[in-house]
């Protein structure tokens, strides 16, 4: 099993959100952009790089967060990724729901129209454009290692990671068959988000992305979830203190331990000798939100 470090990209602990910025912030400042606006939930790692990379930049970063997860500990409130956004210096608007996200979303681009929105996760086919590179990445690395994986594994919530990937494989030719275990909405729901993204994407670039033919193929692993997102299971608690435990390889509660619990129940019904590829997309500074489960 092969890791793909992208929790070592470097921006504010690292994470898959850092790839996504360097399109999304580029193309907010050639459209002079007065200042960034995105969204997530109170621990999102998504909000966190932002902050970051708007600092990073010198733009002013507007987080408007939803009290989402159903997790009241003063961690999970205040501390892990919630106390980096006001390191990072961005203003924080707490709101209750989704509407309440899509007013207050409202009210600041009334204030200041200058404002350019990032999506969700960042997931939109510019920010995906990150994930095109990677693939490109991650294939030179293979030929010079000369590793041909089954699968390529990872977690998915907004699809665009996925999606770019998926989008980037496809264009280098490389048959590298996508599996994405869904940690925020059921597979369903987030094969369809990532179909769209990959359709869009691949429109962006001019390109064709045809799964039929074997190359750029993926499935969603509906598997992951549990009850729901944020909300650990047992086996990704488990995979976590393996991971940690066995290489000194630090998961995080949300996003890859669910994925990586996911690649550890189906190893028996892989070929043993074949090698799978596990995108480490980062979101460590959750364990400290969830510091009450390992305690
Ligand atoms: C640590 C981590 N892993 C995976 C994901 C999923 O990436 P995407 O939203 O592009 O599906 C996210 C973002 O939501 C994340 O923060």
């Amino acid at each position: 099993m092969w890791l793909k470090r992208d929790d070592c990209t470097g921006l504010a602990f690292g994470g898959n959100k850092t790839r996504k910025l360097e399109y999304l912030l580029g193309d907010a400042r050639q459209k002079g952009a007065t200042g960034i606006v995105t969204f997530g939930a109170v621990q999102s790692n998504h909000a966190r790089q932002t902050a970051a990379a708007c600092a990073r930049v010198g733009l002013p970063c507007d987080l408007v967060l939803t009290d989402a997860v159903d997790r009241r500990t003063e961690l999970y409130r205040a501390g892990g990724n919630r106390l980096l956004d006001d390191i990072f210096g961005a203003t924080v608007h707490l709101v209750a729901d989704d509407e309440g996200a899509v007013i207050r979303a409202g009210e600041l681009a009334d204030e200041d129209p200058g404002r350019y929105f990032i999506d969700p996760g960042g997931s939109s086919p510019i920010g995906a454009l990150g994930y095109v590179d990677a693939a490109a990445e991650l294939v030179g690395q293979l030929e010079a290692a000369a590793v041909t994986p089954l699968e390529l594994v990872l977690a998915s919530s907004t699809g665009g990671t996925a999606a770019g990937l998926i989008v980037g494989l496809s264009r280098a030719g490389f048959d590298l068959p996508v599996t994405a275990a869904a940690v925020y909405a059921d597979g369903a729901r987030t094969a369809a988000t990532i179909e769209r993204l990959v359709l869009d994407t691949a429109a962006l670039l001019g390109s064709q992305v045809e799964p039929a033919s074997g190359i750029g193929s993926w499935t969603v692993d509906g598997d992951a979830l549990g009850e729901g997102y944020g909300i650990e299971t047992v086996a990704s608690h488990a995979a976590l203190l393996t991971l940690a435990r066995t290489e000194g390889v630090l998961l995080d509660p949300v996003y890859t331990a669910k994925a990586f619990a996911r690649l550890l129940e189906r190893l028996p019904d892989l070929d043993p000798a074949g090698d799978i590829v596990f995108l480490h997309t980062g979101g460590q500074p959750g364990v400290f939100a969830y510091a009450d489960a390992f305690t």
